[in-house]
């Protein structure tokens, strides 16, 4: 890992925060010099306060960390209403639908309708510090609801439409919802489809959800229960005034399930102040914001992406921000191709599972549309390969724009690691390096840096401003999953839960996660979860999944299966697609199998524990280089690397 050197077309930028090397490295120096005055400064620049902070960083009660201790502000302030002086009638929302009808929103509009609904979530009994759970396609509502629970301090959770009605059912739980925000459905490739009916199938067992809101979105026929109100008849006679509630910097702003190595998914939580000063800066520093551009970010709302880069860190910085409800593939492999020439977008931002997909579907697509307002095109959510960041850069980007491979991850709130894009010589498949004032850092348990071409644990050395905060409900989980790996200077300092190599000129390459955590096409599944579910199936003994690597998807999920009475499975692909149906009910879609083997039993430890590590280099054809004389049944390897060779 070394790798060809790109520089950044600096005629591109006109006015960049970040000019040259030398300018991020002294920022850099700031940083080391003086961490929290720093942070306090930008803080103060950049956040319109209704009180100013006491303190900028409370590190008593480490790893629970404090930011801008003291400071009261409304995020919903930060995002609209400061804008409004100066730029009511811009575009804050142009959003398209699946047949490219299209609807912009100014932030004047942006303001009312974000009033409006908080106004009704009020008349609905919803208060400061209430869980409000976000079941939503992409539609403008869905960012009107986020920011409508902001304006009145209520704690939104958005759960991602694809995940199936009991995934919905336990962040429910979990979050102890009291409002469930949803539509009928909405449109995909031309076609209807639903969430209203999930919803109602979520609830079923659950007597705590005071009120379901329903966009009618399209129109389709649904059943409506007693708990069910009309957003679109509601909102009608709301005031559009809506006084922001003042909330203290640490007060939470929203929570968003994610998958860890084992357990359920947990409710990252994230605070107000330093989650949005970090929205607001990473678009001024890694996408360049500016006051005309247009930004379009790919991802749904439902993930931290979405979060981040459709809905707070452009308005924080009074961007346009482009929401697409449909999908980049449909009517042909040249619609964000098509929206980027219509809208003139000038950042792009996407996963390279999608890059990688336009590519085979139609490598010379780009070149049909004009894509010469673009500057910056983003990548995040998985390792890019060499060969889908060339294609990007020169087929999409003409050889001119620069890449930025963000990396960053739900709990770290914004991008961490990721080039600058006037300054940084990109290297094709590296994030290259940590962003001012984040302090990654490859190292060994022990906090010692690693060695360039040494694998070791991506960790974050000091607490930043945009951090979870703790897992919802579950203070010991947040401490053992991120704090107990890695220590510098005797200290615990976070762990990523992914691996990463330093080149010999400093450049960190991400090479995935380390844990039992599998990233489908840029989507973060549990191995644990996967197997629950799949030991529903009453054939099922044991199962262990791993992740397979998947030219289009990255990683795809890898089954081996231990069954129950072999004798009784006639048809291995009747079999799996049962399996896939559980995984669908349980999870959703994402999370079906892929790839999988019967095999006679898993390499297991003396004490019980399953080797995966082994059976992900099987999965991946490599050669097993770990002592298996010390398992229990070291005889199983061999069986089982036989028949995942004899199934191809
Ligand atoms: O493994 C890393 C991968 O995605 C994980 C975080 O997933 P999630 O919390 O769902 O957030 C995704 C969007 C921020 C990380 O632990 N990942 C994210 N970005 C990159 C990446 N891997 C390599 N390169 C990236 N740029």
């Amino acid at each position: 890992m070394t790798g060809e050197v790109y520089y950044p077309h600096k005629e591109l930028f006109k006015n960049p925060v970040f000019k040259n090397m030398c300018e991020y490295k002294e920022m850099v120096e700031e940083f080391e010099k003086d961490y929290e005055g720093t942070w306090a400064k930008l803080a103060r620049e950049k956040i319109t306060w209704f009180e100013d902070f006491k303190q900028t960083l409370d590190e008593s009660n480490a790893p629970f960390y404090k930011w801008f201790v003291g400071g009261k502000l409304n995020v919903t302030y930060q995002c609209i209403d400061r804008h409004l002086e100066s730029k009511k009638n811009k575009a804050a929302i142009i959003w398209e639908g699946d047949n490219g009808e299209n609807k912009t929103i100014t932030y004047l509009e942006l303001y009312r309708e974000v009033n409006k609904f908080a106004n009704l979530l009020k008349s609905l009994g919803v208060k400061k510090g209430d869980r409000v759970v976000i079941y939503m396609p992409m539609i403008p509502e869905a960012a009107f609801a986020m920011l409508a629970c902001a304006r009145i301090g209520a704690i939104h959770s958005v759960v991602f439409g694809g995940f199936s009605a009991e995934a919905l059912k336990d962040r429910i739980i979990d979050a102890k919802a009291k409002v469930v925000i949803t539509a009928d459905g909405a449109f995909r490739k031309g076609a209807p489809y639903m969430l209203k009916p999930t919803v109602d199938k979520a609830l079923e067992e659950i007597d705590f959800v005071e009120k379901v809101i329903v966009v009618e979105r399209n129109n389709q026929d649904i059943e409506w229960t007693h708990r069910d109100v009309s957003y679109n008849e509601l909102i009608q006679n709301q005031p559009d005034e809506c006084t922001p509630e003042i909330m203290d910097s640490e007060d939470p702003l929203f929570l968003l399930y994610t998958s860890g190595s084992t357990g359920k998914p947990k409710g990252v939580q994230h605070s107000q102040a330093g989650y949005i000063l970090w929205a607001q800066l990473t678009m001024e520093w890694v996408f360049d914001i500016k006051d005309n551009d247009t930004f379009w970010c790919t991802a749904d709302i439902g993930w931290i992406t979405g979060h981040t880069y459709i809905v707070y860190g452009p308005l924080a910085a009074g961007a346009t921000t482009v929401m697409f409800e449909g999908v980049p593939t449909y009517p042909d492999a040249g619609r964000a191709w098509k929206m980027i020439e219509n809208y003139k977008i000038n950042q792009f931002y996407t996963a390279p599972t999608a890059i990688r997909l336009l590519h085979k579907i139609g490598a010379d697509e780009p070149k049909k549309y004009d894509l010469s307002s673009l500057r910056i095109l983003g990548t995040v959510g998985e390792p890019i390969d060499p060969a889908a960041w060339k294609w990007y850069y020169d087929v999409v980007g003409n050889g001119r724009c620069s890449i930025v491979d963000t990396w960053w991850q739900t709990e770290t709130g914004g991008h961490m690691i990721s080039p600058l894009p006037a300054a940084t010589p990109f290297k094709p498949g590296s994030a290259t390096f940590p962003l001012p004032g984040i302090f990654a850092e490859v190292i060994d348990e022990n906090g010692n840096k690693m060695p360039a071409q040494e694998k070791g644990l991506l960790c974050i050395t000091k607490p930043w401003p945009s951090m979870i905060r703790t897992i919802w409900g579950d203070p010991e989980r947040f401490v053992k999953s991120y704090f107990s790996t890695a220590k510098k200077n005797g200290k615990p300092v976070y762990f990523s839960g992914d691996g990463a190599i330093y080149d010999e000129d400093g450049y960190i390459w991400i090479t995935g996660r380390v844990d039992d955590v599998i990233n489908v096409s840029g989507h973060r599944l549990g191995t644990a979860e996967i197997e629950d579910a799949i030991k529903y199936h009453p054939e099922v003994a044991e199962v262990a999944v791993v992740g397979k690597p998947d030219e289009i998807k990255g990683e795809s999920v890898f089954a081996y299966i231990v069954l129950k009475n072999p004798e009784n499975i006639a048809q291995e692909l009747e079999f799996i697609k049962e399996v896939n149906e559980i995984i669908k009910k349980e999870i959703g879609a994402i999370a079906k199998v892929d790839n999988f083997a019967f095999v006679p039993g898993l390499p297991k430890t003396r004490s019980g524990k399953v080797m995966r590590r082994i059976l992900r280099a099987i999965a991946k054809g490599e050669e097993i280089t770990q002592d298996t004389s010390t398992l229990e049944n070291p005889q199983v390897v061999e069986e089982i690397i036989a028949i995942v060779n004899s199934c191809g």
